[in-house]
This record gives C-alpha cells, structure tokens and sequence, in this order.
C-alpha cells in the first residue's frame, strides 16, 4: 500500500450516518496500518526524536482512547485492558519518558487496536446516534477519527525525523500555475468565525460568533521556499531588527540558519524530506519552520502575520453573501482539485496548484499544503464550553501556544476545516508548518 492508497476520501456515495462513521473509521486506521507497518519493530519500538512518541506508543494509545470513550463510555462495555489505561494517557508520561515504559510490543498492540476496533463497530450498530450531546450526529465517533488522524499526522512527522532509507511513497503533487496579484484586500466589517453547526466540530471551534476587522491585505499564497532563500540570503537570521526578542533569543540559542531538514551545497539549498534529499523547489511553500522564524520574516519583507481572526475571515467570508463558508471554495466537503490534504503527496505543492480551492476573495491553498502560523495566542471563543473533556483544548489555552490554520498534506480532511484550530509552542519546527503574511490596508487602500 502506498499513501496515495489511503488517500481516497471521497465519501460522497456512502449513505446515512453510520456507514458514513464506519468508512472514516476504516480509513483512519488505513492509514495508521501504513504507518506502522512501513518500518520494522525495531523502528516501532524507538524514538527518533526527543519531541516524538515511539509510533508502537501512537499506535496503542489511538486504540486506547476509542476504547475509553467509543467501548467504555458510548457502548457501556466492560474494559478491553484497563490496566494500560495510565500508560497510554498523553498527561501521565511526558514523550521523551514514553520508550522506557513497559509498553504493548508491536504485535500486542496491533492485537489490542483490532479487538478494540470490533468492539467499536457492535457499538456503532447498535448505539441510537441521537439523544444525547457526546452521541449526537455521530460526534463521539467524529471525535475519535479525528484523534486517530491527527496521530497519524504527528507520525507522519515522527516519519520526516526518522534517519534511514525511505520506506514511504507517494506521487509528486500536481503543478504550480498562476495566482494573480501577490496580496488580496480583504474589507473591513464583520464576519462569523467559529461555528456551532458543524456536526464534529470540536469544542475550541465553537460558538459561531460575529467579529469585526479592519480592512486588511493577505498574501494570495504562502511564502515559497524561493521567498524564503531571498530572507537568508538578505541576512535575516544574522540581523536582530527582524526578529522579536523572544525569537532572537531562541535563534541564536539553537543557532538557527534556515528551515529544519535544509542542507547547503555551493550555492543551492537541499531539503531532505521522508529520507530523500533533493533541491528545494522556489515554488513550494516553505514548511518546518518555527513561529519565531515566521514572524522574522515577515518583518523583514515590510509585513507581519495575520491574527487567526484575519486568516479565518480570508478563508471564509463571501462578500457575494456576507455569510461565512465551511470551506475558502464552499460548502462542500474536500475533493482532489481542492486541496493537498489527506498524505496524498508527501510534499506541499507549488503555489497555483489548486485554483479550485481559492476562497471567494481569491486567496490560495488555505487548506492543506502547510500549517500555517498565525500570530493569535490560543485562547477560547467568547462562549466557549469545554466538551467532551478540558484535555483536549482548555489546558492549553494561554500564551505559550500559538495557533495554525489550515491542515497540512499531512492532515486528513476528517480532521480538517477552516474553523479548525491547531496550536503549539513557537519554537516547534517538526510541525509541517509554514506561513503567509498580512499587513494592514491604508486608508486610500481600503477603500
Ligand atoms: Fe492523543
């Protein structure tokens, strides 16, 4: 099985509910299956980064919380094996501190995630999905395929640190093409962010609330590999006007130079990516690079980022209509023409690759690509309520995490919308993360 195997998200043929959970369900652990079986148990059982669990720990702990919440709470089961529950929990054991627990071995845990699996499809057929709140529309099971997708992404990312010979595939993403004016204005006034209709929204997206925003301008595109090499080449990791305190200060502890996984030969720049080295394509946009570096950037090209706020109204607001879409192209969920999501290609794609996903207001590659860093810290929506439970968002909001829009290639669209908000330290690069810029519209400008 290659990544594009797995990459087939079209849905549109499942009928109701149910089928509809069973399918992502299957295509979530798909997709976990080509994860772990990529590589040999002694790649499973190892970690290849401080920052990363084993994958044999992602693997277990995927099983664990289905069978927390899907087995023991929505199907009202008996334990598979309450006696892993307190090494499988993400809050007890910090990851650096995950090899040397006593976990499942690969072959225990592939048995533990399968007989959990079953479990969870005698729930599903029998559970009513109405009723109450963790049930309804499917949530619970909207929830847990989430979880299992956005583990697949951390090891995907856990894939990208792995030093060895490739063992992951996928075809080339499609061509780049025109764009049209490098900055898009978007007008002032006010616009629904969040939502409180989507069925598995999760708690920090909710409620939809009106917020007013000056006119601004938003890059039509991220930042490209070919922009940034102009940055480092301009000095901009040398020179302190371009970066804010905190940020120079974390450049020259971890002497940053460039983007995580680039390498210098003469005079052109190498990007290693799943195990295979090449040069870096000018019109990819730039990925692995942490907030600090993004925000340094965009001072340094005159600009600064945009808040989530403004990325989300770029995303959504038709001004046609003055509502606010689920996706920049509609309402309708991901296709292929519309985004690089779901480890269909294992890399971004050039900027212009994905005219059918452009929002109303003509900005580009919202969705999918790279994570993009906004400068908002993560905080709950005026309204916000914790649902199902405070771990998944509440203890992290604050100033230390900043928020990212938009999914990754590397992000499934089950897990993926344009009021979806992802979040992490400012100094974090194994992300697949990049950026675009913003900057505030004149006066003459706005109107
Ligand atoms: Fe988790």
């Amino acid at each position: 099985m290659t990544t594009s195997d797995i990459a087939g998200a079209d849905l549109s043929h499942v009928d109701g509910v149910r089928d509809r959970i069973a399918a992502q369900l299957t295509r979530a652990r798909d997709r976990s299956r080509l994860l772990t079986d990529a590589v040999d148990d002694h790649d499973l059982v190892r970690q290849h980064s401080k920052l990363m669990s084993p994958l044999v720990w992602d693997l277990a702990h995927i099983g664990n919380q289905e069978e927390l919440w899907l087995v023991r709470d929505v199907g009202g089961r008996e334990p598979v094996r309450a006696d892993i529950d307190e090494l499988y929990d993400a809050f007890k054991h910090a990851r650096s501190a995950r090899p040397e627990l006593p976990l499942l071995g690969p072959a225990e845990a592939r048995k533990y995630v399968g007989e959990v699996r079953d479990k969870v499809f005698d729930v599903l057929e029998r559970t009513p999905l109405e009723g109450h709140k963790l049930i309804d529309g499917g949530f619970a099971f909207g929830m847990i395929v989430q979880h299992e997708q956005q583990h697949d992404e951390t090891m995907l990312a856990t894939h990208q640190l792995r030093v060895g010979e490739p063992v992951l595939d996928a075809p080339p993403p499609p061509r780049g093409g025109p764009v049209g004016p490098a900055e898009v204005l978007v007008p002032g006034g006010p616009f629904t962010m969040g939502t409180s209709t989507e069925a598995w929204a999760l708690d920090n997206e909710r409620p939809a609330h009106q917020v007013v925003t000056e006119a601004f301008f938003i890059d039509t595109t991220p930042v490209t590999n070919g922009e940034y090499v102009a940055f480092i080449a301009d000095g901009g990791y040398t020179d302190p006007r371009w970066w804010s305190e905190a940020g120079w200060a974390h450049v020259r502890k971890a002497s940053l130079v460039a983007p995580r996984f680039w390498e210098r030969v003469g005079d052109q720049w190498y990007r290693t990516a799943f195990g295979v080295t090449a040069p870096i394509d000018p019109r990819q946009p730039v990925v692995h690079i942490c907030y600090y570096e993004a925000e340094a950037y965009a001072k340094w090209a005159g600009k600064r980022l945009p808040t989530e706020v403004e990325w989300e109204k770029a995303a959504r607001f038709d001004p046609a209509t003055g509502r606010s879409r689920r996706f920049p192209w509609g309402d309708e969920d991901p296709a292929e023409r519309h985004a690089n999501l779901n480890q269909r290609h294992l890399t971004p794609a050039p900027v212009g690759a994905y005219p059918a996903g452009a929002s109303a207001l003509g900005v580009h590659q919202l969705i999918g690509d790279v994570w993009e860093w906004t400068s908002s810290d993560f905080h709950g929506y005026t309204g916000f309520e914790v649902f199902p439970y405070a771990e998944y968002s509440q203890v992290f909001f604050g100033p230390d995490h900043k928020v990212l829009r938009g999914g990754s290639f590397g992000s499934d669209q089950a897990a993926v919308r344009s009021t979806f908000r992802n979040w992490d330290y400012p100094i974090r690069r194994q992300i697949f993360a990049g950026f675009r810029c913003a900057r505030d519209a004149s006066r003459d400008e706005s109107v």
